[in-house]
Formats: C-alpha cells, sequence, structure tokens
C-alpha cells in the first residue's frame, strides 16, 4: 500500500495512510480526535452505533485521548501536573527491584513465557504502585482492562460486545470506590496527585478523574507489554542483535528505540477532519475518519532506507519513529515506557545472554494493541 496506495480510502468509508511523511503530518496537524466529528453518512460510524447503541462505553470519549482543545489541553495539563518527570525518574529503583525479583524467578525455572514472567506484570505492577491502588483490585482490574481495550478495535460478536459493556461499567465503578478510598486515605502517589490537582482554581471533576485514572491504568501497560514481548521477540529472532546489546549494554537506550520502531506496540492512531485537507496529493473531505498506520510510517523504505525491514540496534535515527505518535497528543507515559523497557533490556541480556525461543509464539489477537500472547523461552 505504501507503494501503490499511501492515501487509501477503504471501501468501509474511512482513510488509512501508510507512508512517514504523511503519518507524522497527520498527527501533528491539530485534527480533531472526536468520534462525534465523523460524518453522520459515515459507514464507519454507523458500525459503531449499530455495535454499542445507546449502550457506548461509558467512559468513551472522555479521556484525554479522545479530546479536542479546549478540553485536551485542560485535561494534560492537569494530568501532566501529576505524571511529572521527577515523579517517573524516582521509580527507578523500584522498577530496577522489581526486573530483578522477576529475572530471579526466571532464572529459578528456566523455562517460562515471557510475557507472563515480565513483560505483563512489570508495566503493570509499575503503574498500579504509581496510582497507589489496593493490590487486591490488581486481578480483576487486570482482567477487566484486557476485555474494555477491545472496544478500541470493530468488534462483531455480540457476547465480546456485551462484556465490553459490562468490563467498562464494572471498571469505572472500581475506579470511583478507589478515588474515594483515596480521598479519605491520601498517600504520596499518583492518585492522590490526580485528586489534587489544579491548575489556577481549576480541578479533574469526578468523571474527568476517573477516565483519566483508567486511561493511565490501560495506556500504562497494555502498550509496555507489547514492547517488551514484541522487543524480545525480534532479539530471538535475530542472536546476532541480542548478542550485541549483550556485549555493549550502553546500546540499550536506542536499542528500545529500535524495538520501538521495528515492532510498533501500538499500530495506529485515528484523526478526524473537521475541513477538507490534501495529504500526500490527495484530497480528503471533511468528516473523514483517518487511520493513520504508525506500523507502516516505522517501516517506510522512503524514509529509512532499504534495510527499513531489518532489526539494527544501532541505527542512528531510531528514534525518530512515530510509536510514540506525535504532535498534541503524542505519549504522555513515553520516559516512563522507555524507562522500564531500558532497565528490562539491559538486566535481561545481561543475565541471561543465551536466551532462546522454547516453543510456538502465540500472538493476542488484537489489530491495534498487537504483540505476543504467549513467549515461551529457556533462560539457558
Ligand atoms: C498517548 C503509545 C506507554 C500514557 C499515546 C499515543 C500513542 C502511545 C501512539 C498517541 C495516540 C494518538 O495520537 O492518538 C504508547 C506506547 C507505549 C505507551 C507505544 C509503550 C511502549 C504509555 C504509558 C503511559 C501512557 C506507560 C502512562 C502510564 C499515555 C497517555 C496518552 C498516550 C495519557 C494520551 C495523551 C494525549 O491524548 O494527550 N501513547 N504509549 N502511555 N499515552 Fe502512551
Amino acid at each position: 500500500m505504501r507503494e501503490h496506495a499511501p492515501v487509501y480510502r477503504h471501501p468501509f468509508g474511512f482513510w488509512l495512510l501508510t507512508g512517514y511523511e504523511d503519518v507524522s503530518w497527520l498527527l501533528r496537524a491539530g485534527l480533531s480526535v472526536e468520534d462525534r466529528n465523523v460524518a453522520a453518512d459515515n459507514p464507519l460510524r454507523e458500525m459503531r452505533e449499530v455495535t454499542y447503541g445507546d449502550q457506548m462505553p461509558r467512559f468513551d470519549g472522555r479521556s484525554m485521548l479522545d479530546r479536542d482543545p479546549p478540553d485536551h489541553t485542560r485535561l494534560r495539563r492537569l494530568v501532566s501536573k501529576a505524571f511529572t518527570p521527577r515523579a517517573i525518574e524516582a521509580l527507578r529503583p523500584q522498577v530496577a527491584g522489581l526486573v530483578d525479583g522477576m529475572l530471579d524467578a526466571m532464572a529459578r525455572a528456566r523455562h517460562v513465557d515471557l510475557i507472563e514472567s515480565l513483560a505483563f506484570p512489570l508495566p503493570f505492577a509499575v503503574i498500579a504502585k504509581m496510582l497507589g491502588t489496593p493490590s487486591s483490585d490488581h486481578e480483576r482490574i487486570r482482567e477487566l482492562t484486557g476485555i474494555v481495550v477491545r472496544s478500541l478495535e470493530p468488534v462483531a460478536d455480540p457476547d465480546l460486545v456485551s462484556a465490553i459493556v459490562a468490563a467498562d461499567g464494572e471498571l469505572a465503578g472500581i475506579a470511583a470506590e478507589m478515588i474515594a478510598w483515596k480521598r479519605e486515605n491520601p498517600a504520596d502517589d499518583l492518585l492522590t496527585a490526580l485528586i489534587n490537582a489544579e491548575d489556577e482554581g481549576d480541578v479533574l471533576d469526578e468523571d474527568e478523574l476517573i477516565a483519566q485514572t483508567l486511561l493511565l491504568y490501560i495506556a500504562g501497560h497494555e502498550t509496555t507489554v507489547n514492547l517488551i514481548g514484541g522487543g524480545t521477540l525480534a532479539l530471538l529472532r535475530d542472536p546476532g542483535q541480542l548478542a550485541l546489546l549483550h556485549d555493549d549494554p550502553g546500546l540499550v537506550a536506542n536499542a528500545v528505540e529500535e524495538m520501538l520502531r521495528y515492532d510498533s506496540p501500538v499500530q495506529a492512531s485515528r484523526r478526524i477532519t473537521l475541513e477538507p485537507v490534501t495529504v500526500g496529493g490527495v484530497e480528503i473531505p471533511a468528516g473523514a475518519f483517518v487511520m493513520a498506520s504508525l506500523a507502516s510510517a516505522n517501516r517506510d523504505e522512503r524514509f529509512w532506507g532499504p534495510d527499513a525491514a531489518e532489526l539494527r540496534l544501532n541505527r542512528e535515527n531510531a528514534r525518530q519513529h512515530v510509536s510514540f505518535g506525535a504532535g498534541p497528543h503524542h505519549c504522555l507515559g513515553a520516559s516512563l515506557a522507555r524507562m522500564e523497557a531500558a532497565i528490562a533490556f539491559e538486566r535481561m541480556t545481561a543475565r541471561f545472554p543465551r536466551l532462546a525461543p522454547d516453543g510456538e509464539v502465540e500472538w493476542n489477537g488484537r489489530i491495534n494493541l498487537r504483540g505476543p500472547a504467549r513467549l515461551p523461552v529457556s533462560t539457558g
């Protein structure tokens, strides 16, 4: 598609951009992210209305990810007051401790599923710890967020639709309870900071607080799992690159950027045009739903050169990937994800230089938050 139809109108009515320059432009162009702006006669909008009817997931549309200015600006500013670079940096020793504990368990077991042993529990434990949520809720939250993220994709199975609606309601209830509890038991954590976040007298109201808390919870682990899982898989498939990282641990920061580029943990972002725009010489009308394929932009030979499809941990411009998006919605958690992944890969490759595949990879079956669901490895 990059070659023949880089700006493509799908018969279902949405547009798909696959080239690096077009995708970068779209993300930075300040277009809308609010679904209500999709033209009423767009088949995609009808599909969603038919799927959910009046049971649209409750917090769908209330997080900053789904809001345009001025709401986006104010939500992002308030959350940024709590989710600061300092708060993230302060977690470094705890992240290292968590990784070491998980690697110890992997060393003892020798044959493990990397997703269950490290890629999932690490980001989940980190965001849960950061928010300061009671651990009795964690197992249920894990199950529910796994269901709710399916609402980011077209769903046909009516049982799954009901499950998404139910999970969405239950999660919102758990978040409301957590917030009420935290108001009574404030602590030095992100949830307390969100509750108290204030900008010239402006604060997050109850629904906004619930929506931003759930966004951080979900974005905090359902993405980084794919970076650690997909990155490990890429290394296992290319032992020369694994050896390179083992021999030169200083490469780890760039290696993480290259893993992000090579296998995008979030495959696509979407925007909605409020007026006609011209991209790559093609005019897209107002009210169009436009998907930007981050994964494809990250492999565009025209930008990255002829080795775009290869993993090169020392690629000089790896950091120019678009895996964290770009422009006004650029990922707020990018530095947290980078830190978790760098610590995990540095310690894992130092400890298990002979890490090897140990069975079939299973994929999670998701279109957007795509990654391995099971990755059997032997620690050597
Ligand atoms: C936004 C990717 C980890 C919080 C985004 C966007 C992308 C992304 C592509 C922009 C979506 C758009 O333009 O429509 C990733 C990837 C991650 C990751 C690949 C891990 C490898 C995290 C973490 C957190 C987080 C750990 C927080 C704990 C957010 C938030 C937004 C966001 C709050 C919304 C920003 C806004 O709308 O202004 N992320 N993310 N992300 N991410 Fe991440």
